[in-house]
């Protein structure tokens, strides 16, 4: 485990080029993939029939395109640069460094966590192992990407970058709302303001697969949190009520 948490870091610091900006983006990434890692290893600890050493590794790597896409492209937003999740998975198979340290045993399972994390829907066609795996990163990721986003709302830290760009105002897209309310989630296409992306973290909310990960969301008071960042209207009122009430 020492051997590939050590590797990633120096994988990552690789990607330091000394510039404020840029190095704060990726030391971002970096710290969110440590707390993913802790986190997955957690849920797997939690739930039965994981391996939290094969949690661990996969949730440490799942976001190892993001240093390619913002060296490539300076940009977080797949939609105007690469699917990272795919991206991640080509710099896995060409990474030595990191690849030749996970066991062969689990090298498939861990390059189809990485592939597949960001994807809308969970492909039908991998194993059930794999699928549990996977929901297990997914979970994992969701729950940092939500606190990270708080935190940085709350300490008015948020930069376009980390908001695709979109406008940071208290407006939001009436069909982003009803999607919420009627249990659908959001496409990251469909956003058009960083209120919008608000709603889709919230949307999150009905998408966890293990029981450990919501409790994880509860304990940390992610679902208040993030409606204290939220504008105070009815619309969003409704919205907060059916998505919390469809957590178990
Ligand atoms: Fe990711």
């Amino acid at each position: 485990m020492k051997e590939i948490q050590k590797a990633f870091k120096e994988f990552t610091n690789s990607y330091y080029i000394q510039n404020e900006e840029y190095d704060i983006n990726i030391k971002l990434k970096f710290d969110h993939s440590q707390r993913v890692a802790i986190l997955g290893e957690n849920i797997a600890r939690s739930e039965s029939g994981f391996d939290s050493n094969t949690a661990y590794i996969a949730s440490l790597l799942h976001d190892v395109g993001r240093f390619e896409q913002y060296r490539i492209y300076k940009s977080f937003n797949d939609s105007v640069s690469d699917n990272h999740g795919e991206l991640g998975y080509r710099t896995l198979l060409s990474e030595h460094r990191l690849l030749d340290l996970i066991p062969e045993s689990m090298q498939e399972l861990v390059l189809a966590c990485v592939r597949y994390h960001n994807a809308f829907e969970v492909p039908e066609e991998l194993s059930d192992e794999t699928k549990r795996y996977l929901h297990l990163v997914r979970d994992a990721d969701k729950i940092d990407i939500i606190g990270l986003f708080i935190n940085l709302i709350v300490e008015d830290e948020l930069t376009e970058c980390l908001v695709h760009k979109l406008p940071i105002t208290d407006r939001y897209t009436d069909a982003v709302a009803e999607k919420l309310i009627n249990g659908e989630m959001i496409r990251s296409g469909e956003l058009q303001t960083a209120t919008d992306l608000k709603l889709m973290l919230l949307s999150w909310f009905n998408d966890f697969e293990y029981q450990k990960g919501i409790e994880i969301l509860k304990e940390m008071k992610l679902p208040e949190r993030l409606r204290s960042t939220l504008p105070n209207d009815n619309v969003i009122d409704e919205v907060y009520k059916s998505v919390v009430g469809r957590i178990t």
